[in-house]
């Protein structure tokens, strides 16, 4: 199979040309001005965005969460992520207190399987005693090159200082990448007591007793453990202002310390807490939305690349039945949004038309810099010979209502619902297949692979702040 894309602006980190792109089965094979060859498929993208296809390193597609699990599943949430133009996720696998990572990560190899777009997957520890250290050089010669830690969610997921540290210190020797969900505990659990308490059981105390200040102190106590250990770390889901002063300071310095943040902190806040009829209950995500003010930080901190990564963190699940059981008690509500089909589309319209980023440093948010901190590229994350043919067809001038009555994703309701947005994926190619055209979809079943991942390359020669 052979596939021409002609006549495309073809958008990377560092240009935009007007050039064609010859495919043969999963790789492109030639990039340039009329390339005039024969191919078994001619897309025509005159008028077009010829970008790389979007990686999203931060989903949970069928995550258990006490009695419910995630809305959509390894092929729900891929085939959503496609129609929005995303063809490679980073999803997770997570320990069993007690069992080796190896039992975890052959559990979630299966249940990926069903993945129509290409997946990685990182490891989520959440005990590591000195015997366990080295089952963390096992996953990454398994392919598996991150670990993720938490400092909350204390029944279920937080670990302790002595086992970030541990974490921090092998992927010192190992290459790997800490990524840590950094909010404090003591301090969460304390408001929550307090709240319940006080009878303050609505939705919007979720927010209350996760404050931003409970981010920072986390994110400001991480930095530092890396610092001593001497180890890079990424940050997901950065939700706020001062934890960008925190980051910004340390990357200032020299210290190899990555973050993303999520649409969700970029078009929701606070506000959104007082929708009435219990419909603040679908902003019931962790960290939760914050005052609005925030939101100009966070686009300054992409502009400025303090901050490397859009991910979505899309965690859904349904408002009526799910989200509905914590009617009576915020801490019963399911933390989590929904959002892996709308990433591009918002990043769109709101930075490159909006006129915060330009199409370069969409691409490089959405798909490039994910690609190259989490070892996929070049494979993945840019247009060039070699690569993985993982393209997306953006057609900039069309508009489209985002609403869950028309999306992809397997859940009730949208953040963004009713939103009129400028700029659609048209047609999807991942390997060299093409998956989604004109909007309907065309790939197989299970036709995702697996990525084994490389180490992350840029420890001392990638500074964010230059
Ligand atoms: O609310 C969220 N984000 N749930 C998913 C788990 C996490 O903290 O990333
Ligand atoms: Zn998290
Ligand atoms: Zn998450």
């Amino acid at each position: 199979m052979s596939i021409l894309i002609k006549n495309g602006l073809v958008i990377t980190t560092d240009g935009a040309t007007n050039a064609d792109i010859f495919i043969e089965k999963e790789t492109i094979k030639r990039i340039g001005p009329h390339l005039g060859l024969k191919a078994d498929n001619i897309i025509e993208a005159s008028g077009k965005l010829v970008i790389p296809g979007g990686v999203d390193v931060h989903t949970h597609l069928s995550l258990p969460v006490g009695n419910v699990i995630t809305s959509d599943d390894f092929e729900t949430g891929t085939r959503a992520a496609a129609f929005g133009g995303t063809t490679t996720i980073i999803d997770f696998a997570q320990q069993v207190k007690g069992h080796s990572l190896r039992e975890a990560l052959d559990a979630r190899l299966k249940e990926a399987k069903k993945s129509v777009i290409d997946y990685g997957l990182h490891m989520i520890i959440v005990d590591l005693p000195e015997q366990r250290i080295t089952e963390m050089d096992e996953m990454i010669k398994r392919g598996v090159t991150s670990f993720k830690l938490f400092t909350a969610y204390p029944d279920r997921l937080m670990v302790d200082d002595d086992t970030i540290l541990r974490a921090l210190r092998q992927t010192k020797k190992n290459g790997g990448l800490v990524c840590v969900h950094a909010e404090d505990s003591v301090m969460i659990e304390s408001l929550v007591g307090k709240a319940l308490m006080e009878g303050k059981t609505e939705p919007k105390y979720h927010a209350a007793t996760r404050p931003a200040e409970a981010e920072v102190k986390a994110v400001k106590h991480i930095i530092q453990l890396a610092r001593h250990a001497d180890a890079p770390v990424y940050f997901v889901h950065i939700s706020c202002s001062e934890s960008l002063e925190y980051i910004r300071q340390a990357q200032s310095k020299g210290q190899p310390v990555y973050a993303e943040t999520c649409p969700q902190y970029l078009f929701t806040s606070t506000e959104d807490l007082d929708r009435p009829n219990f419909e603040d209950a679908k902003y019931v995500f962790t960290p939760p939305p914050r005052e609005k003010w925030n939101q100009e930080k966070l686009w300054n901190s992409l502009q400025n690349n303090s901050l490397q990564v859009v991910s979505t963190d899309h965690c859904p699940f349904n408002f009526r039945g799910e989200k509905e059981s914590g009617y009576s008690n915020f801490t019963n509500i399911p933390n989590g949004a929904p959002g892996i089909e709308n990433r591009l589309q918002l990043l769109f319209n709101f930075g490159v038309v909006g006129g915060k980023i330009s199409t370069n440093r969409w691409v490089e948010i959405i798909s490039t810099m994910p690609a190259k901190l989490f070892g996929l590229y070049p494979k993945k994350g840019t247009i060039a010979i070699g690569s993985d043919a993982d393209i997306v067809i953006w057609n900039p001038a069309t508009e489209h209502t985002i609403s869950a009555s028309t999306h992809h994703m397997k859940v009730d309701y949208s953040l963004y619902e009713g939103w009129r947005v400028q700029g659609l994926a048209e047609i999807v190619v991942s390997r060299g297949d093409i998956i989604v055209e004109n909007h309907t979809w065309k790939g197989k079943p299970s036709r995702g692979k697996f990525c084994t991942r490389e180490l992350f390359q840029f420890r001392r020669s990638f500074n964010p702040c230059m």
